[in-house]
């Protein structure tokens, strides 16, 4: 089944439409591509736990396409606001309190008393959350602890008929998923490294942020658990040179079978990341992944965090 739908006015209007009526729609956004649904449909919630078969108790994120919105969603500050302004549309997720008045968006919160929000920077999703007139709750359109998609190929990939419309954005310009801090107490703490470097978030705030360490058992945050990201083949990271039954992936002057970014850019080698992974894991004459080490600031924070993840050995 071919449920690919190129980028069109009509078909923008067509996913709303499967929105509003308790549908699930794969859609783009700049960081990787999501899952949608109503969040206020109980029932559309529970089929994205299901098609992904992911675990009731990890949180979705609320996609928004208006800040002002915030204020009847969460509870909210200056400090919400300012970051707000400054960061949306963009690959930034905050954690904030829940306001009681909103029972019926239980299930996408996993019963927690916080809720996840952010808005994406690219205009399919914007369009298409106009369009549905409601927020929509979107994982990364991927199966749970799987390679998170960057392309609509991918999506269809992974969750193929699961989806009733996967709207084709081409490939997503960020290409790992947004940067998460908890705005429920008065220090900011950084839930998962994203598409939003730490440094641009401390800057702007004029403090540090602390980093939350988590409790891999029981994760407050997605990407918190051991393995995450996992490819089929093992991967080793910080290679300096492969070995013979390796396919490299390279960065900067450390050139392999594939190169993250000749040129060392991290923002490069974040939109290609998850992309070569999966090349690297389709590689029949390899049996094993071997990446090259990448510089742990900026982006590289995120990329050092998806690679050890998907690294990790049970
Ligand atoms: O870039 C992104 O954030 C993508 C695109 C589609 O927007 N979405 C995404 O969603 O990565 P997901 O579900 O794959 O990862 C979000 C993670 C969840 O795994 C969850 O553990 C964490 O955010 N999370 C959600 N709500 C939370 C909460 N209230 N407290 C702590 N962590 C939360
Ligand atoms: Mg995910």
């Amino acid at each position: 089944m071919n449920n690919i739908y190129q980028n069109s006015a009509e078909n923008i209007t067509k996913a709303a439409q499967i929105i509003r009526q308790g549908g699930l729609v794969a859609f783009p956004t700049e960081t990787v591509y999501g899952l949608g649904a109503n969040v206020y449909d109980s029932k559309a919630v529970a089929n994205i736990f299901a098609a992904k078969q992911r675990p009731h108790f990890d949180p979705l994120i609320s996609h928004v396409a208006e800040i002002d919105f915030l204020k009847e969603y969460a509870a909210t500050d200056e400090r919400v606001f300012a970051l707000a302004k400054h960061f949306w549309p963009g690959p930034l997720t905050f954690v904030l309190r829940r306001i009681e008045e909103n029972p019926s968006i239980d299930l996408a919160c996993s019963g927690l008393r916080t809720l996840t929000v952010r808005m994406p920077r690219h205009p399919i999703a914007l369009a298409l959350i106009k369009a549905s007139g409601v927020p929509i709750v979107a994982p990364s359109a991927n199966k749970y602890q799987s390679i998170s998609p960057t392309t609509a190929q991918h999506v269809a990939d992974g969750l193929g008929d699961k989806v009733d419309m996967i709207l084709d954005g081409g490939a997503c310009s960020v290409g790992v998923e947004s940067t998460i801090i908890d705005l429920t107490t008065d220090k900011v703490v950084l839930l998962r490294a994203g598409g939003t470097a730490k440094e641009d978030i401390e800057e702007f705030l004029g403090e540090k942020i602390l980093i939350s360490t988590g409790n891999p058992d029981m994760p407050t945050a997605p990407g918190q658990l051991l393995r995450h990201y996992a490819p089929k083949h093992t991967l080793r990271i910080n290679a300096e040179k492969p070995e013979l039954d390796e396919f490299y992936i390279g960065f900067g002057k450390l050139d392999g079978h594939l190169n993250l970014s000749p040129s060392g850019s991290l923002t490069e080698a974040a939109e290609n990341l998850f992309a070569f992974m999966r090349l690297a894991d389709a590689q029949d004459k390899f049996t094993k992944i071997a990446m090259a080490p990448i510089p742990q600031n900026g982006l590289g924070l995120a990329i050092n965090d998806r690679i050890r993840r998907a690294s990790y050995k049970s």
